[in-house]
């Protein structure tokens, strides 16, 4: 695997497929990383911080680094080159152009600025690496619903494939956040998965899956439960604070994920 920092070294044959990242990467990235090499010649990762889409700087300072424990999971699974740039390098000095997002949901709200700076940088990897495929997680399902916009609202040549949502034994979504939690909060996390699967199991049996994804937090009170529309699917989204650290995470209810 190659390790690449500046724009002009990456010079690809074939079909390309992306994972686009910002490292502290665990099984969710896997199989990311499994979807693009089952269906591409070369696989791109990139591993860049994003910090414009964090609108905490606590969020920002504690997020999770590793480049070399991520340098080995990503030629463990048989990626080809490990994108790293500086920040320097995707905003160099002068930079000043944002793509603006419309109707973000509950999520957007919830994180002023996040969805224009995750379009901006998804845009330009894009633009830099030129993939015939990007490869997103079920997870993020906001994200889809802005990624896939961009792609169609600007004529992008490239196919947004969605890979479902990969999940502990107890049905805690992976995340790189969840590092941050404490034993007792990792127990309470758990409401955020129970509550969803019991709003998809309303939804199934022909109920109101958001009263009864509701109604199924008892007690602990979520941010906002809500239904997001993505190209294909329908899914139930939820995000839920414990203590300093906030998770997200939904389940489709209607559709196909891509
Ligand atoms: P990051 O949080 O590193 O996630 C990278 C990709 O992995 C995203 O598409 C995310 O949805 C996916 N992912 C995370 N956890 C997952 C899980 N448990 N199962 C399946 N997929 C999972 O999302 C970002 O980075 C950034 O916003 C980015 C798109 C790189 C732009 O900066």
């Amino acid at each position: 695997m190659r390790i690449v920092r500046d724009i002009g070294e990456l010079e690809l044959e074939g079909t390309v497929g992306l994972v686009p990242t910002m490292g502290a990467l665990h099984d969710g990235h896997r199989a990311l990383f499994r979807a693009a090499r089952g269906e591409n010649d070369v696989v791109v990762t990139s591993l860049f911080v994003n910090g414009a889409q964090f609108d905490d700087a606590d969020d920002l300072a504690a997020y999770p680094r590793d480049e070399a424990q991520d340098a080995q999971i990503a030629a463990q699974e048989g990626v080809d080159v490990l994108f790293a740039p500086a920040s320097s390098v995707v905003y160099p000095s002068g930079f000043g152009t944002w793509v603006e997002v419309d109707d973000t949901g509950a999520e957007g709200a919830a994180r002023p600025g996040h969805f224009r700076a995750v379009a901006t940088v998804c845009l330009k990897l894009f633009n830099i690496v030129r993939p015939q495929r990007a490869y997103f997680g079920q997870k993020d399902g906001q994200q889809v619903a802005v990624v896939e916009r961009l792609v169609r609202d600007l004529d992008l040549d490239v196919e947004i494939r969605v890979v479902p949502t990969v999940r502990d034994s107890d049905g805690l979504a992976l995340s790189s956040r969840n590092v941050h939690l404490s034993p007792d909060e990792r127990t309470r996390a758990l409401a955020l998965p129970r509550a969803l699967a019991a709003g998809a199991e309303a939804f199934a049996a022909g109920h109101d899956a958001l009263a009864e994804a509701r109604r199924a937090f008892n007690g602990s009170t979520p941010d906002y439960v809500e239904i997001v529309e993505t190209e294909r699917a329908t899914l139930l989204a939820a995000a839920l604070r414990i203590g300093s650290t906030r998770l997200i995470d939904n389940v489709l209810l209607k559709g196909e994920l891509s």
